[in-house]
């Protein structure tokens, strides 16, 4: 699977793929990570990517020439499954999506900046616009970097156990029950007898359990959707 970023400031990427899981997908040729500078497609003398909004006010906004151009260029070289904008004002990000743009080929990614893109991008060659949350970022770099994580370690052969994918918190709508390692017991803090008892039906029982019980107290919204009352 293949993923195209494009970003203004590419220094920010740099880090999050070249450690643990997502560096050992590239090395073995499971995922490919290209980053593009927009910078590099400016063809203003000052290499400028921004420009004052037309009608005033405060903010620049990401023009929309080098990226159009940019953009256009990948588009000719391959076809591409998705093209998503990360933005705060887009669609929450859920584990549904990642799970579907899993087995998809190839992704390119916009980082929005300022006050965000000429929204003729948005209208003519966006297909998804993803936020990671109601909060506002510096830019959408370390957003992309999160959609990239959540899909690359779904991608077959990613992670060693992956069983353990489909049994993380959100894959059937609740969160997961907690979990517990050696030594049994720490400053008199136990662990729960169950998990000691070598029963597996009855710790499958109580995981379950544990499992709904979380979620009807931290995600009421999740909650409903498992009981399909949503
Ligand atoms: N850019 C700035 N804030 C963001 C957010 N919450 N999600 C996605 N992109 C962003």
């Amino acid at each position: 699977m293949r993923f195209d970023i494009l970003t203004i400031l590419p220094e920010l990427l740099e880090g999050p793929f070249n450690v643990s899981m997502m560096k050992r997908a590239q090395e073995r040729g499971l995922l490919e990570i290209h980053i593009h500078n927009i910078r590099d497609y400016s063809t203003d003398k000052h290499k400028n990517v921004d420009d004052y909004q037309y009608g005033g006010g405060a903010g620049m906004v990401m023009s929309i020439e080098p990226i159009a151009t940019l953009i256009e260029k990948l588009k000719s070289e391959r076809n591409y499954d998705e093209i998503i904008y990360m933005t705060p004002d887009g669609e929450l990000l859920e584990q549904r999506h990642s799970n579907s743009w899993s087995l998809k080929e190839n992704i390119m990614i916009l980082c929005g900046h300022y006050k965000g893109v000429d929204e003729r991008i948005r209208e003519h060659y966006i297909t998804k616009e993803i936020s990671i949350g109601s909060y506002v970022l510096t830019g959408g770099e370390l957003a992309a970097a999160v959609v990239v994580d959540s899909i690359g370690r779904l991608i077959p052969g990613v992670m060693n156990d992956e069983t353990s994918a489909l049994t993380d918190s959100f894959q059937d709508d609740l969160l997961s029950p907690p979990v517990y390692t050696r030594p049994p017991e720490f400053n008199g803090w136990k662990v729960p007898d169950v998990l000691l008892s070598g029963d597996f039906g009855k710790i499958e029982q109580w995981r379950e359990q544990q499992a709904i019980d979380r979620t009807k107290s931290r995600r009421p919204d999740l909650y409903k959707k498992f009981t399909g009352e949503e």
